[in-house]
């Protein structure tokens, strides 16, 4: 199978190409990713030097003619469309790239695979357009849409443009919601990646308001083969669930990477809370369970202990991601909420 990958050199992106690409030694995959501050293309330079099912073309989303080309010259038979605009608190700060790349960008991909009859088509979504929940519960895939940030915002704008092509013109998308994740090239904006780079150099880690939000956190790996279950075995315009089983406040989560990194707690700050920050996220994923057999295989603190490792051997990774444009959104952002 050949498949075109959007978003392969951001977080999500990178882990899923590197499993895909060990794990089916018949399939071959086209990068295609804009490299945003987000994105790293010597996250997968090794597979761009050694590996000839690997192709990397730089390129946006929203580009009508590069997609169809790319669509049409390599015979792809399914995207997988990570590309995103990823950071909530960026999205406050300026929701335009957002819409143009989550909603435009992901509108423009479906119709040229359309137009194209490309056999299938995953759009990967997030438990965030559901909103948020109170102290119990869990979203299913039949909870309505209510999202709280222009990010969740975009991303539902994608979600619904989706189920449309899938009911107006029986395009065959898949959507997958997923819950937090976390792992290896995480971007360090992200709370686990952004308080573990804190902690190393003793500077304050920031958690906002109460620190008693609650993300139900999933490695990374879990995420990828959920959504490797959705392309293989998922059901033609059906929305998949999956989550980690793990709900951790974020005060829980930042207290047991400062005993993991060996820092003290007084390096932990309060600052002023997110605007329109979702309380309470937890999934529901029976039906991925049911029908497609999906399960999260790692426990919260082995992951933790695990990505935390990594970071820790990838140090040079770290400051290579960590220049200009990102440092300078970090500085202005954290200025002016201390
Ligand atoms: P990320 O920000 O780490 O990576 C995004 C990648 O997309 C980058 O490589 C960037 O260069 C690329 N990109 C951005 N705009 C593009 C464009 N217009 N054209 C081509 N490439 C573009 O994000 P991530 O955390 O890896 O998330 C990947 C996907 O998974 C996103 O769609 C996100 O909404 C979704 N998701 C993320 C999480 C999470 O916890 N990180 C959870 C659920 C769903
Ligand atoms: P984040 O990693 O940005 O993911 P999301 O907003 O998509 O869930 O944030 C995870 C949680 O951590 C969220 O409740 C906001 C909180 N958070 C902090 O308290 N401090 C921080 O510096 C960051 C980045 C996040």
């Amino acid at each position: 199978m050949k498949i075109l990958v959007t978003g392969g050199c951001g977080f999500i992106g990178t882990n899923f190409i590197r499993l895909m690409l060990g794990s089916h030694p018949d399939w071959s995959i086209i990068n295609l990713d804009k490299l945003t501050y987000a994105g790293n293309r010597l996250n997968l330079l090794d597979l761009e030097e050694n590996e000839p099912r690997y192709d990397f073309v730089q390129g946006d989303i929203c580009d009508r003619d590069l997609v169809m080309d790319l669509l049409a010259d390599h015979k792809v038979d399914a995207v997988v469309n990570f590309a995103a605009e990823s950071h909530v608190d960026r999205s406050i700060n300026d929701p335009s790239p957002f819409v143009a790349t989550n909603v435009a960008g992901a509108q423009n991909l479906m119709e040229c695979a359309r137009q194209r009859r490309t056999e299938r088509f995953v759009h990967v979504s997030t438990d965030e357009v559901y909103g948020t929940l109170g102290p119990s519960g869990k979203f299913t895939e039949d909870t309505p849409l209510a999202p709280n940030s222009p990010y969740s915002a975009s991303k539902a704008g994608a979600d619904l443009m989706a189920r449309a092509y899938f009911e107006t013109y029986h395009f065959p998308v898949l959507i997958t919601r997923c819950s937090n994740n976390y792992g290896p090239y995480q971007f360090p904006e992200k709370l686990i990646p952004l308080m573990f780079l804190n902690a190393k150099a003793n500077k304050q880690l920031p958690v906002y308001g109460d620190g008693l939000n609650v993300r139900d956190w999933i490695f990374v790996d879990d995420h990828c083969r959920g959504v490797e279950l959705t392309l293989t075995k998922g059901r033609e315009g059906q929305v998949y669930n999956f989550g980690g089983n793990a709900e951790e406040t974020n005060i829980s989560v930042v207290r047991t990477l400062l005993s993991i990194v060996g820092k003290p707690e007084s390096l932990i700050t309060y600052v002023t809370d997110r605007p329109g920050h979702d309380k309470r996220y937890a999934m529901d994923f029976s039906l991925a369970h049911k029908e497609l057999g999906f399960a999260p295989t790692l426990p919260f603190d082995e992951g933790l202990t695990r990505t935390i490792a990594w970071y820790e051997a990838n140090g040079t990774w770290l400051e290579q991601v960590q220049s200009g444009e990102y440092r300078n959104f970090m500085d202005t952002w954290y200025e002016e909420r201390a």
